[in-house]
């Protein structure tokens, strides 16, 4: 039986590591790491930095290229081209793990932010499993979010009193706007800026990028025009200086109506 570790390693910050994770990454054989092809050279950095602190001596590294993905789609054909992109990283962790890791041995994937939020590798994994391809275990090390960072950087909850909190992607807050009930909407993977069509409505932003990293930028403030401008201005610029970004944010909306 082999032994597969997904391990959450935090949103930037190599402190963020749990001591779970620390102890799985002393544990494993082989890492499998994913080249996403892009110009993400500080994010490579950082786990080159984890696995020099915290890997065994004698572990292994294996590169794969990540199966491309088509972006360009619209919203209906948003789900079957995930599912194929999907089945086509679903061969590979299949071939890594048939080839590259030894009977008994224990791999690992190392995951950014939490493994339950927003990533596929579970998912891939359970297909895999499925496929009966392999005869593999596998234990997830939860992780600290790109979420959780955002709100203990901005000092503040996600959720107000006794209220839920919904997590979305910006796809789907340009789609279907502010989710009637909710108060607290987390916005993930928005690549267009979706609040930018939700100023003057009383909602309050929280947003950070490069959360838990040296370049961390944060603004916060009722949602208005200027804030709106403010943070399309900073993120285009910071994206130009760094060759990529990742940010997220938190808008709430007053129950009274007004900016919080
Ligand atoms: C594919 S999802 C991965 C989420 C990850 N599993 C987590 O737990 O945060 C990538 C999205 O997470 C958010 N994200 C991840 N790391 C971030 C960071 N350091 N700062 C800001 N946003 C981040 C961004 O919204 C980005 O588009």
């Amino acid at each position: 039986m082999k032994q597969i570790y997904v391990i959450g390693i935090g949103a930037g910050d190599p402190e963020q590591l749990t001591l779970q994770a620390v102890r799985a990454l002393g544990r494993a054989d082989v890492f499998f790491l994913l080249d996403k092809g892009e110009d993400k050279s500080d994010l490579a950095h950082l786990r080159e930095e984890i696995l020099r602190r915290h890997a065994s001596r004698s572990h292994r590294v294996v590169v794969a290229t990540d199966p491309d993905r088509d972006r360009s789609v619209a919203t209906g054909a948003y789900a079957p081209a995930v599912d194929a992109w999907r089945r086509r990283r679903g061969d590979l962790y299949q071939r890594l793990i048939a080839e590259e890791l030894a009977d008994g041995g224990c791999g690992a994937f190392l995951v950014w932010g939490d493994p339950a939020l927003y990533d596929s590798t579970l998912a891939i994994l359970e297909d895999v499993h499925a496929r009966g391809a392999g005869d593999f275990d596998w234990t997830v090390i939860p992780g600290i979010s790109s979420v959780a960072t955002l709100a203990a950087r901005h000092r503040t909850g996600l959720n107000q009193v006794g209220r839920p909190v919904h997590i979305t992607t910006g796809r789907r807050l340009t789609d279907g706007g502010l989710p009637d009930g909710v108060d607290d909407v987390v916005v993930m993977l928005d690549a267009h800026q979706a609040f930018t069509a939700l100023t003057g409505q009383g909602l309050h932003i929280y947003w950070g990028a490069y959360l838990g990293t040296p370049d961390e930028i944060l603004l916060s403030g009722p949602l208005t025009d200027t804030l709106a401008a403010e943070i399309r201005t900073t993120r285009a610029e910071a994206r130009a200086r760094k060759g990529w970004i990742m940010d997220t944010y938190l808008l709430r909306r007053s129950p009274r109506g007004g900016p919080t």
